[in-house]
């Protein structure tokens, strides 16, 4: 899976972008948008952040959010920004770029967050020019494409038809499938890419498909010949015959984390507490009610797996006694319930992975009060590639949403104590899942 960053300037094409946008993060990819002012008057910087989950980036210096409400698109002056992005991306596509773009590229400037991600990137990119056909014509353009040329990046030559204003001739952006298969190409270690020490995030085997036929003959899914094992929902404790002791849990994260895996190639097997939710197609569910069942299945099947996510909300107490019959009320004012501790399923778990790095634990944590702190603790407490924590106070995180917003911890941050810490943007479970899945499919040794 590569990291895709796509600038998009302002034409009639720019909606061909949304294509590619989509297209990329369907197959896997993570794609980031970096819009010029001109290209957000075509299509808004929402639009892509829908379609990719990722931020757009926008303003070099937003005074104000550019989707209204969202200071997380760009939530600090882009001064870091295009730094940042320029390092973290394995390719780089303009499309379209316009006369004004690639004439600046040429020059080298630095003037709004595009151009100025483009001077600091340094890995394989493709350019993508869409314009009038006397603008393409001109000189001026020739020339600077010459130097984009020199300058190491792949052009590839626009189409020729009517265009938007009427003329005919050479100057429409190439369909979105020609440029897939040539940002295929590049990522493939055509002419100039992939870069060697580039970032990457690749999974055990060969990317997903690319978009061109040939890539798709021979590509093969990111998690194939992995066994992944996920818990999901809440655990129910009984009191008596008829009452239990839950959580809000709904599932839908363990599920869409499932189904995810399993789209992506890997054999699963889901244990899941009582949940409402469908069986995921393709994978082996295990059904429990209590801590203990989902630890006795949990137990039966973690030496054989690869990557094992733990997003079930497991009942920490359950009662010391269950009643046999009904408790009754009559006669009482008060009742006290003895609980006892459950085994901690994630950190037995912890305790037992191999320690070749061959086998990835990810646990998740759900908190009302200091996140970071609690995520910390579990993740090293529990030995853990990686925690994923939400906090039940964000809006679009928590129990029963479609959504998600995380923080993801890993071990390895700037000292021994301190894990490295990303906060993720608000996104749709299933493709928080996939992005997760492939994540810990790359920390595998
Ligand atoms: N977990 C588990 N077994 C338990 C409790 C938790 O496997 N008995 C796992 C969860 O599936 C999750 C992680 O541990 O991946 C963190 O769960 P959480 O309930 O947030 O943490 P606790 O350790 O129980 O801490 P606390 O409830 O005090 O926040």
């Amino acid at each position: 899976m590569a990291r895709i960053l796509l600038g998009v300037t302002g034409s009639i094409a720019a909606f061909k972008a949304c294509h590619l946008a989509s297209d990329w993060t369907k197959a896997g990819h993570t794609v980031r948008v970096v819009e010029t002012a001109a290209a957000e008057r075509f299509v808004t910087p929402l639009t892509f952040t829908s379609l990719t989950g990722e931020p757009t980036r926008t303003a070099m210096f937003p005074d104000s959010p550019a989707v209204p409400g969202d200071v997380a698109a760009n939530p600090a002056p882009a001064t870091i920004n295009h730094v940042k992005d320029a390092a973290w991306a394995d390719l780089l596509v303009v499309a379209p770029a316009s006369a004004d773009v690639i004439a600046r590229i040429a020059a080298g400037m630095a003037d709004d967050t595009l151009t100025a991600t483009i001077l600091a990137y340094e890995g394989p990119k493709l350019l993508c020019p869409a314009m009038n056909v006397h603008m393409y014509d001109n000189p001026a353009t020739r020339r600077n494409l010459d130097v984009c040329r020199d300058f190491g990046w792949t052009v590839l030559d626009p189409a020729s038809g009517t265009l938007a204003c009427g003329d005919t001739g050479r100057g429409r952006m190439p369909e979105p499938e020609e440029i897939e298969r040539a940002a295929a190409t590049l990522l493939a270690g055509g002419p100039d890419g992939p870069r060697e020490d580039g970032p990457q995030e690749n999974g055990p085997q060969e990317s997903r498909p690319q978009g061109g036929a040939d890539a798709q003959a021979t590509a093969s899914l990111p998690l194939m010949g992995l066994n992944v094992l996920v818990t999901a929902g809440p655990t129910q404790e009984p009191l008596d015959p008829v009452r239990y002791l839950t959580n809000h849990s709904t599932g839908k994260m363990g599920y869409a984390l499932a189904a995810s895996a399993a789209e992506l190639g890997a054999h699963v097997t889901l244990v899941s507490g009582p949940v409402a939710l469908e069986e995921p197609e393709g994978v082996d569910v295990v059904h429990v009610t209590t801590a203990r069942d989902m630890f006795e299945a949990v137990s039966d099947s973690f030496a054989a797996a690869d990557i094992t996510v733990m997003a079930a909300a497991v009942g920490d107490f359950r009662v010391e006694e269950i009643a046999p019959e009904k408790i009754k009320k009559a006669g009482r004012e008060s009742i006290t319930l003895t609980l006892v501790a459950n085994p901690d399923i994630l950190a037995w778990a912890g305790g037992r992975k191999r320690d070749d790095g061959s086998q990835v634990l990810c646990g998740f944590a759900m908190e009302t009060e200091h996140l970071v702190r609690n995520a910390a603790r579990k993740l090293a407490g529990k030995h853990c590639d990686m925690l994923v924590a939400n906090d039940l106070r964000e809006p679009g995180a928590g129990f029963a949403t479609d959504t998600n917003v995380v923080t993801v911890l890993t071990p390895g941050g700037p000292d021994e104590q301190t894990p490295h810490i990303e906060h993720w943007d608000l996104m749709d479970k299933t493709t928080l899942a996939k992005r997760l899945l492939l994540r810990l499919a790359a920390l595998r040794k």
